[in-house]
């Protein structure tokens, strides 16, 4: 399993974005405390057998922005808590549940790629995926008890129901109701903004922030996590698969209806898109389709749903004092906006 692309060294996990937003002061506020949450994902004493603890290594080695962790650092830093061990405990957690769905999401997707690198579904049977998948569950709620609160520890079991029962919900909705804007949003709340919410809310309580700071810390993540699922959704038509190290053009061929899509419906109707809406094109009717949108006014008009989420995101933030930590989870917006990968 080696890796098609290098991946990001643990101490500037952004290094490689090739656009303009100025993440130095994340860099700056996060860096130290990244390293030690990249050495907490990859201690894993005594992991036998041998093939399992490979697994996991080259699943945590293959890289990721390690943004759900950065932003959990980030708010510890709002309450001046940033160097508190149990932060880093929970953003240890945040990352190995993250990578966690991602082994069982790409292993569902039927994804062959992901950070560059072989998907564990491409190399080994679906039971053993499914079994390194729990393997990381667990270890994420390892990972979470460390911080010995017993109200994060709920968050994080209450974040993990959300996200399963989100992504069974997506295997029982109909085609007829995939196409609607309440539907997708619900989904992309459930697998993605729930656990941006959860690494900022949970941060919140174990800096013992006040219910009106729980209250902005959960719109910020909840309103920044559905901007990076718009923006990973743009990315699946726009992307080029060499930046975004997994397939690209995918989600409409699996089914998956996503805002793009959804916006082209508005202004131009179903018309040619019938068979793609119902998930039953033939190979070459999908790249036409693809195409198609790629190259209408929807990419732009979904960036621009995501913009303005990203300025809810901010927004949500001006009842906290003015700091770097502030300053940078802002940029983190900005980054959200303007990732190619
Ligand atoms: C991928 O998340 C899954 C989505 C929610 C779209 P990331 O884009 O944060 O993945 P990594 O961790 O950087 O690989
Ligand atoms: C990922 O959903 C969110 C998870 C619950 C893991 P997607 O299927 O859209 O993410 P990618 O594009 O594979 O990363
Ligand atoms: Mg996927
Ligand atoms: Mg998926
Ligand atoms: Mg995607």
């Amino acid at each position: 399993m080696t890796a098609l692309l290098p991946h990001t060294s643990p101490a500037a996990p952004y290094a490689r974005d090739g656009h303009s937003v100025d993440l130095s002061r994340v860099h700056a506020l996060t860096r130290s405390q990244l390293v030690e949450v990249e050495a907490q994902l990859r201690n894993l004493p005594d992991l036998q057998p041998e093939a399992l603890r490979e697994a996991v290594i080259h699943i945590v080695a293959a890289g990721g922005k390690r943004l759900r962790p950065a932003i959990t650092v980030l708010v510890a830093g709002l309450f001046s808590r940033a160097d508190d061990r149990r932060v880093i405990d929970l953003a240890s957690a945040v990352e190995m549940l993250h990578t966690a769905t991602l082994v069982h999401d790409d292993l569902i997707d039927g994804s062959l790629m992901r950070r560059g690198a072989q998907t564990l579904n491409a190399v080994w049977t679906p039971a053993a995926t499914v079994l390194t998948g729990d393997y990381l569950f667990a270890y994420a709620a390892n990972l979470a008890a460390r911080t010995q609160n017993t109200h994060v520890m709920s968050i994080f079991a209450d974040t993990l129901s959300v996200i399963v029962a989100g992504e069974l919900q997506q295997q029982f909705t109909d085609f007829a109701l995939r196409a609607t804007r309440e539907d997708y949003y619900r989904r992309i709340y459930s697998k993605t903004a729930s656990m941006f919410v959860l690494a900022t809310t949970a941060c919140g309580v174990l800096c013992e922030a006040n219910a009106a700071q729980l209250e902005a810390l959960r719109a910020y993540g909840h309103d920044l996590g559905l901007a990076f699922q718009i923006m990973d959704d743009v990315l699946d038509f726009t992307g080029d698969v060499r930046e975004v190290g997994k397939p690209v053009g995918s989600d409409l061929r699996r089914g998956l209806i996503t805002l793009p899509v959804i916006c082209y419906i508005e202004t131009h109707g179903k018309d040619g898109l019938e068979c793609a809406l119902q998930g039953r094109c033939a190979p070459e009717a999908y790249d036409a389709i693809i195409t198609r949108i790629r190259h209408s006014d929807a990419i732009q008009r979904a960036i621009e749903e995501a913009q303005q989420l990203g300025q809810r995101a901010r927004a949500a933030l001006t009842g906290f004092p003015p700091s770097p930590y502030r300053d940078a989870l802002m940029d983190l917006v900005d980054y959200t906006l303007a990732r190619t990968h």
